[in-house]
């Protein structure tokens, strides 16, 4: 440690670090350019010069290692004026105009013009000429911009061990920062970290989507995949534990928000790899296959029998309704020490996992063995057992949640819906799972376009159907369901049917087929209502002898349950809250808000637990730390064709094989596939690790530095 002397306040200081940063951490600020916490000191900007005792120039701070004794003004008359200087000649060939900039109120450059007072109009001004490069996926290179700082180059080179960006000098002499090979930035190796941008001060390499053009903040626009998670799970981080063959690890990062990790493997829709940065190079990470990875090579080391229980509360919860959002509520009310019963109206939990989606996409011991764990967790749970008064459950339980889910099948109110071989999507899957009879003919023809449809469509086929129409009003396009359900429908010989009006349902005794015209657009106007174009004369029929509606589903049984009620007898909650008409009754999941997705129903539990919580009397916080500490290496080094590395495909059956039975025929993705998988991951998250900058209003010694103040501070080595 030195004792040094910086505008009279006197600090303690380690020797290993330069002067700036010594100020910085002791509130004292200096000006600085180049300098970046983050990165190797390089000294060429001399906005951070400083006069020392003994030293006959002004020498830059953040090259200066602090002596014993040694005194330091931040300012002086010529300190000022050469700060001016250097700063107006890098302003020389920087854009005049401040307000057109993208960074505009956000530029480190010109918070420090106004800091040092510098006017870049009173030199003669240099246009560098240079394109701005637009044809990189995420960023932007705007290097007329650029004041040469380096900060990029160092990032890239020093922070991340990858080296794409250097500089580079043209014919006629002027200095650029540049990829190193001149090519793109794919070409040229680049892992996408976004670290370049972050430090740039300027703008010159930026986000091509800043945040406040989306209204996300920083961290949801940095690592999107987390922000786009209903449950936030942490994405990046039990990738990297996959990458590094820690499964476990992995495992207690999902556990942390999500007790369903291997359903979820196997159907989670997951919405977060439709954000994935991955996407904007080539193709979207794997990370449903990932997760699914990492649920089946989980020995439970870091979660089973750890984790939070609070002690017993004495309070009792009755939650109805075994699908994915009442057994999470479950789980996490159990946790915080409550005495949970959980009520469902079929002979076994699980909701749509259980009895909705085929057993070829969601295999029932997966779903068995995760309800097992919340039963282990001291949740106690009947079957068989139908709730039609939720109210009366108040004279034994303290709170009551509602998780009953949308059970019931929608007909659309057409001609011929009424026909005896017209089927409904929940009663036909249901059936289906519980291997009873269907109803179902040989020529079947589903209407509607997300999984149920699909569901319904490929579960025909493995039940017999000889042929199989899939159509649905929407364009292929915005289809609702999973591109891969689509495609492998149609491997398996469904014929699908987009942009398509059902006329009606033909036939006098029995159905016959459907008549059908082609869309034209179809779209929701400004009430909300659907507007559907159709082209004239295209009038067309499908023969068949089974038709199943998969138009959507609601809420069954919630009529006479003396709650409020609202759109398709879903239970009416209070803005922000899951709590009904009805003090001590709570509803969450799909009896809300419609038919969702498994990590929408598994947030949507957790919330519930968190509110009856506190309901309860508890702080409603429900958050475990599971995982072990990750150490993150910002140092991810080079990777030949990073840019180009294909998505891994998991391992399937062929259509002839799985198309006359309900086995699983997805087997995920391979041992010797799944690091490779992992490591295509941008790491996005580590760029949140790279300091912010420090903006001179955050200084108490911006104002009036100057005098002699009798202060002794210590910097912490
Ligand atoms: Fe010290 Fe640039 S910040 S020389």
């Amino acid at each position: 440690m030195a004792i040094i002397t910086i505008d009279g306040v006197r600090l303690t200081v380690p020797d290993d670090r330069n002067v700036l940063e010594s100020a910085l951490q002791a509130g004292i600020y200096i000006p600085h350019l180049c300098y970046h916490p983050d990165l190797p000191e390089n000294g060429s900007c001399r906005m951070c010069i400083v006069e020392v005792d003994g030293e006959e120039q002004p020498v830059p701070s953040c090259t200066l290692r602090p002596k014993d004794g040694m005194v330091i003004r931040t300012r002086s008359e010529r300190v000022d004026k050469l700060r001016v200087l250097a700063l107006e000649l890098l302003l020389a060939a920087h854009p005049e105009d401040c307000s057109t900039c993208p960074k505009y109120g956000n530029c480190e450059l010109q918070t420090l013009m106004q800091y040092v007072g510098a006017n870049a109009s009173r030199m003669r001004v240099r246009i560098k000429g240079a394109r701005m490069e637009e044809g990189n996926p995420l960023l932007i290179h705007d290097m007329n911009r650029c004041v040469l700082c380096g900060r990029c180059v160092r990032a890239c080179k020093k922070l991340r061990g990858v080296g794409v960006l250097d500089y580079t000098k043209r014919e006629d002499l002027e200095t650029f920062v540049a990829t190193v090979h001149g090519k793109l930035l794919k070409d040229e190796d680049c892992r996408f970290c976004g670290a370049c941008a972050e430090v740039c001060p300027t703008g010159s390499i930026r986000d091509k989507l800043q945040a406040a053009e989306t209204g996300k903040t920083k961290e949801e626009l940095t690592v999107p995949c987390r922000a786009a998670c209903p449950a936030h799970t942490d994405v990046p981080r039990y990738v990297r534990f996959v990458k590094q063959g820690d499964y476990d690890a992995a495992l207690a990062v999902i556990r942390e928000k999500a007790p369903f990790p291997k359903v979820l493997g196997y159907i989670c829709n997951h919405v977060c790899e439709l954000d994935c940065k991955r996407r904007e190079v080539n193709e979207a990470m794997s990370i449903r296959n990932i997760k699914r990875y990492a649920a089946e090579h989980d020995t439970g080391k870091y979660w089973r029998g750890k984790g939070k229980q609070l002690p017993d509360t004495g309070k009792k919860v009755c939650v109805v309704g075994g699908g994915p959002a009442g057994l999470t509520a479950a789980y996490y009310l159990r946790k915080q020490g409550h005495d949970v019963t959980l009520k469902e109206a079929l002979p076994k939990c699980g909701g749509m996992a259980q009895y909705g989606i085929p057993a070829y996409r969601m295999p029932r011991n997966i779903v068995d063995e995760e309800i097992a764990i919340i039963e282990e967790q001291g949740v106690k749970i009947e079957t068989n057992c139908r709730v039609e008064k939720p109210v009366d459950l108040l004279k034994e339980f303290d709170a009551v949640l509602l998780t009953i889910g949308s059970h019931e099948g929608v007909r659309l109110p057409m001609e011929g819906s009424d026909l005896p071989e017209v089927l409904l999507n929940i009663d036909f899957l249901q059936n289906a799972s519980m291997g009873k009879e269907t109803g179902m003919g040989k020529r079947v023809i589903v209407l509607g376009g997300g999984n149920v449809a699909f569901d319904c469509a490929r579960s025909a086929k493995r039940l017999g159907a000889e042929e199989i129409h899939l159509a649905c009003l929407e364009a292929r396009d915005v289809m609702t369901a999973d591109d891969e359900e689509i495609e492998q429908a149609q491997e398996e010989g469904i014929f699908v049917h987009p942009a398509q009006t059902f006329e009606r349902i033909t036939g006098t005794d029995h159905v016959t087929g459907v008549d059908f015209m082609n869309v034209k657009a179809f779209y929701f106007d400004e009430n909300r209502r659907a507007v559907i174009e159709k082209e004239e004369g295209s009038e067309h029929h499908i023969e068949g002898d089974t038709v199943i509606f998969a138009t959507g589903q609601r809420p069954q049984g919630t009529v006479d349950m003396g709650l409020e009620l609202g759109r398709a007898n879903s239970i009416v909650v209070k803005e922000g809250s899951n709590a009904a008409s009805v003090d001590g009754i709570f509803a969450a999941g799909d009896v809300v808000y419609g038919t969702k997705s498994v990590i929408m129903a598994i947030e949507a539990g957790r919330e519930a637990a968190q509110e009856i919580d506190r309901y309860l009397g508890g702080d409603g916080d429900i958050s475990e730390v599971l995982a072990p500490e990750q150490v993150k290496d910002p140092c991810i080094g080079k990777e030949e064709g990073f840019g180009y590395l294909a998505r891994k495909q998991p391992e399937l059956k062929t259509a002839e094989e799985r198309e006359d039975n309900f086995n699983q025929f997805d087997f995920g993705i391979c041992d010797a596939d799944i690091c490779g998988e992992a490591s295509r991951c941008l790491q996005c998250d580590l760029r949140l690790m790279i300091h912010p900058p420090r903006l001179w209003n955050e200084f108490s010694n911006t104002e009036a530095a100057e005098g002699n103040k009798e202060e002794e501070v210590t910097v912490n080595a």
